[in-house]
């Protein structure tokens, strides 16, 4: 089959870091291809040079038979190439119809914008993925799924033959996976290739036809995706074999630290309880939606609280801000790491020290060694891609970011550390480490909640598993009896 797409000797360099080297990639018509690669591979950079984000540095990209001289994204956008960003490019004051047709909105004859015509097309174009969005609504009131399918839109606004979705899946619900798979499926029959990026392997068997790896900025294989097995794909990606993907449980919890009674938020947390022990990794699972970020913020103090007690190592504290749980050494990493987690504007040496600059302030002799010391060992433990310490936090690749904001959360001195979905858009390689770097922790005596979506990890890592569902505590279970069919029916509201 003739190629719709064809990147050829792609090369692109960043402060001397040469992100791509020499990348050959092709793309058929209707065809799902999966692209896929270690956190800081060059997957989102290859993508942005061909939606005309960033300039190569030297190659040629053919599309649709015609070489293309890709100058700026609306170059891209109207060949037909369309790309839907890790970070969504959409405007939250916009609705979803001025998203859209932004710049390119219907006028009627007196020059003005024809608002019912701009609905209109805007509600045919969300028809086609039955998507029950107004498209007068505001961006900003959109769930991330919902989001997802205003990019579609606009994608299929363009009439694109070549869609990119850069780690579509990182924040959707099972069901709204099914609805996006739905979807891909029905731009394929109408003959439009979808290049898919996705650190979860399990998805790429469902939705892809062939599979691309890249590793360390160069192309490594291409391949149907029915000729291979998720082994051979993180070998591919890492390099090297991976024989477990979780290192093993060694401490034994001790004395209760943290008891939580009766936590409620009117509407949203009923009557929690629970606790936690030293140096024990208690995971929180439970559906999208089924209060477990709303419980941890409320603990942490980021959100408001209508009653409960918190008691920690035997006495009551009163938790109001995040500060106050900082000041007792309880620490959040947040679920949104762009928004809460990173600035983006500051070096990775800063990001990492942030939290714990007023501790380091102390002793400021020491200041510098102790700074530099923690922050080489997290660059190198979390295999954190960057060329130096010193570069800015929005230079590093997705994944790259988040260990970044993971490093700062270690190197503070929490005894209580709160992980909401630490290891979404890292890859199975650096997971591994994140785990084995957990139970350092739990052997120094601290203490880990941890929000995962991710059963298998759920199930790999930790010591206790409380179920959530509508805001309610609805099954608990100890390492050794845990399974994912107990867990997704407490999940599901069945109390256990
Ligand atoms: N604007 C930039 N300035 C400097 N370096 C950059 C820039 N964009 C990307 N890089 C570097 O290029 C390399 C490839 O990054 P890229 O974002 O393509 O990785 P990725 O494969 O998408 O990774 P992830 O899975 O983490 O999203 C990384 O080392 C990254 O730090
Ligand atoms: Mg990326």
């Amino acid at each position: 089959m003739e190629n719709i797409l064809e990147m050829k000797n792609i090369n692109k360099q960043f402060y001397g870091v040469q992100a791509l080297k020499n990348v050959n990639f092709s793309v058929r018509p209707g065809e799902v291809h999966v692209l896929v690669g270690e956190n800081g591979a060059g997957k989102s950079t290859l993508m942005k040079i061909l939606s005309g984000a960033y300039q190569m540095d030297s190659g040629e990209i053919y599309f649709a038979g015609e070489k293309l001289d890709i100058k700026t994204p609306l170059d891209a956008q109207e060949r037909g190439i369309s790309i839907i960003y890790q970070e969504f490019n959409l405007i939250p004051g916009l609705s979803v119809a001025e998203n859209i047709y932004l710049g390119r909105e219907p006028l009627k004859k007196s020059g003005l914008i024809d608002w019912d015509l701009l609905y209109k097309n805007t509600r045919e174009l969300l028809d086609r993925l039955q998507a029950d969005i107004d498209p007068r609504t505001l961006v900003s009131q959109l769930s991330v799924a919902e989001q997802q399918f205003v990019e579609i839109s606009k994608a299929l606004s363009f009439d694109s033959k070549l869609i990119v979705m850069d780690e579509p899946s990182a924040t959707l619900t099972p069901k709204e996976l099914e609805r996006l798979f739905a979807v891909i499926r029905d731009l394929k029959s109408q003959g439009i290739a979808i290049i898919y990026i996705s650190h979860h392997l399990d998805e790429l068997f469902e939705i892809g036809d062939r599979l691309t790896v890249l590793r360390d900025g160069e192309w490594i294989t291409t391949d149907n995706i029915e000729d291979v097995d998720k082994n051979y794909i993180i070998k591919m990606m890492v390099g090297r074999e991976l024989t477990n993907s979780y290192p093993p449980r060694e401490v034994t919890p001790g004395e209760v630290v943290l008891e939580v009674k009766n936590l409620t938020r009117e509407g949203v947390l009923d009557n929690i309880s629970f606790s936690l022990r030293q140096g024990e990794i208690l995971a929180i699972a439970g559906l999208v939606g089924s209060g477990r970020t709303e419980l941890v913020r409320a603990l942490y103090g980021a959100d408001p609280k209508d009653s409960g007690e918190v008691i920690f190592k035997g006495k009551p504290i009163q938790i109001d801000s995040p500060k106050d749980s900082i000041n007792h050494g309880i620490g959040l990493l947040p679920e949104d790491r762009k928004q809460q987690g990173l600035v983006l504007g500051q070096s990775v040496r800063n990001n990492i020290t942030l939290a714990s600059l007023d501790k380091l302030i102390d002793r400021m002799l020491i200041r510098d060694n102790k700074e530099k010391e923690a922050v080489h060992k997290y660059i190198k433990d979390l295999g954190i891609k960057t060329p130096s310490e010193d570069i800015l936090a929005m230079n590093l690749s997705g994944g790259n970011q988040q260990k970044v904001v993971l490093a700062k959360w270690l190197f503070t001195d929490s005894e209580i550390l709160i992980f909401d979905e630490p290891t979404r858009g890292i890859d199975v390689g650096a997971k591994y480490e994140i785990y084995v770097l957990m139970n350092e922790l739990t052997k120094q005596g601290k203490s880990i909640i941890m929000i995962s979506s991710e059963l298998p990890e759920v199930i790999g890592i930790s010591d206790r598993v409380l179920v959530l569902h509508k805001g309610r505590i609805t099954g608990e279970y100890h390492r050794g009896d845990l399974s994912q069919e107990k867990i997704m029916k407490s999940a599901a509201g069945e109390v256990n």
